[in-house]
């Protein structure tokens, strides 16, 4: 009996080792952001602990020396997963064959700006990575767009690649869902994991709107609302918003940098949940394809809902009460995203 349960084993490892390397890029890959994300990343915290991986790294020319230096890091961390580290400029090596697609490289704001500010330096950057997309990757990649401003550098990513399905691409919200969950297991003294179902809509912008109407707080083993655990709805509608909405602007003010180690933790959890899953009885927020949404946002935008994901696809957690608060932080959001969609394509068509 021994001998087959070992025999088994040995089975099941030889066939988690033998598994096929997956084909990762990172853009911006010599940037503050990437330092934070590339080594959980090639450890195996994101795509599994059995799934070899072939990193690629993108940025632009005048950073490749810097980029032969994270190269030369990564040898150095001697990651059994790691098959590979390819480091580039070309968009025609840095998209090939891609199974997932982290699109970090662009321009981030300085303090005073919004990151709508950013539009016109980075809108044209996610028009040539979704050819890039359309011409090189997979047709099943998965794409997370991370530079700002992040939905709508998604919207004009996934336009251009429209042989790509729009439910591969998201962008990334997870920042501000991990800040609404702290900010509200900080408010009730409970640890962060206590806190689930907290829901960001919208834009990943200062009028976002971090929701916590449906959110549930466990505290001495019992699940109670969010509202009731917090007890203090004048909070909870005001300073708990505002803090989340402005995190990003506060991060710069005292770092004279934008989030970097928050930012890359919040990567991690966004893609590996479109790997593997959310947890049962849970969702997580993320931005993606507006069109056929049942909350009465605007077709055509990269809008955050709350999804759930199984078999690497997500589903909005439809039929949730919207009171006529939360009616109006989220039409003001869209409103934005509106305006923000219209002024890309403008920039793009000049
Ligand atoms: P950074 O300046 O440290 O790094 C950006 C890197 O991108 C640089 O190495 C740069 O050379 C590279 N780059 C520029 N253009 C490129 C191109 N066309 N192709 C490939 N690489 C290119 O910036 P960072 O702090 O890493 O932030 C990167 C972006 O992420 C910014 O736009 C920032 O605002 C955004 N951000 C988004 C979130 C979010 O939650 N969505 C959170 C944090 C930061
Ligand atoms: C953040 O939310 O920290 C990032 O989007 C960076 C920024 O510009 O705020």
């Amino acid at each position: 009996m021994l001998t087959l349960l070992s025999a088994m084993y040995l089975v099941v490892r030889t066939a988690s080792a033998q598994a096929e390397p997956i084909r990762v890029l990172v853009t911006g890959a010599a940037g503050q952001i990437a330092y934070s994300l590339l080594y959980s990343i090639a450890k195996g915290d994101v795509f599994g602990k059995d799934q070899p991986i072939i990193l690629v790294l993108l940025d632009i020319t005048p950073m490749l020396p810097v980029l032969d230096g994270v190269v030369m890091e990564l040898q150095d961390c001697a990651l059994p997963l790691l098959r590979e580290v390819i480091p580039t400029d070309k968009v025609e090596v840095g998209f090939k064959d891609l199974d997932a697609a982290i699109l970090v490289g662009s321009m981030p704001r300085k303090e005073g700006m919004e990151r709508k500010d950013l539009l016109k330096a980075n809108v044209a950057i996610f028009k040539t990575q979704g050819e890039a997309l359309e011409k090189y990757a997979k047709k099943t990649v998965k794409v997370l767009v991370v530079g700002n401003p992040a939905n709508t550098n998604c919207l004009i990513a996934s336009k251009s690649a429209p042989s790509i399905p729009k439910e591969n691409f998201s962008c990334l919200t997870r920042l501000d869902h991990n800040r609404a969950r702290s900010q509200v297991a900080m408010r009730v003294g409970v640890p962060s994991d206590s806190v689930k179902n907290v829901t960001i809509w919208g834009n990943h912008s200062s009028t976002q709107y971090p929701d916590v109407h449906h959110a549930i707080v466990t505290r001495n083993g019992k699940e109670i609302a969010a509202f009731d655990a917090v007890n203090d709805e004048s909070w909870l509608k005001g300073d708990f918003i505002s803090t989340v909405q402005q995190r990003g602007a506060a991060v710069i003010k005292a770092r004279k940098l934008s989030s970097a180690m928050s930012a890359a933790k919040a990567i991690c959890d966004h893609m590996r949940d479109i790997w593997f899953g959310t947890p049962d009885g849970e969702w997580v927020s993320m931005g993606i394809y507006s069109s056929g949404n049942s909350y009465g946002v605007p077709d055509d935008l990269m809008y955050s809902f709350p999804v759930k994901i199984k078999n690497k696809s997500w589903k909005v957690v439809d039929g949730l009460s919207i009171n006529d608060f939360s009616r109006g932080k989220m039409d003001a959001t869209a409103a934005e995203l509106v305006e923000e969609r219209d002024t890309a394509l403008t920039f793009l068509s000049a």
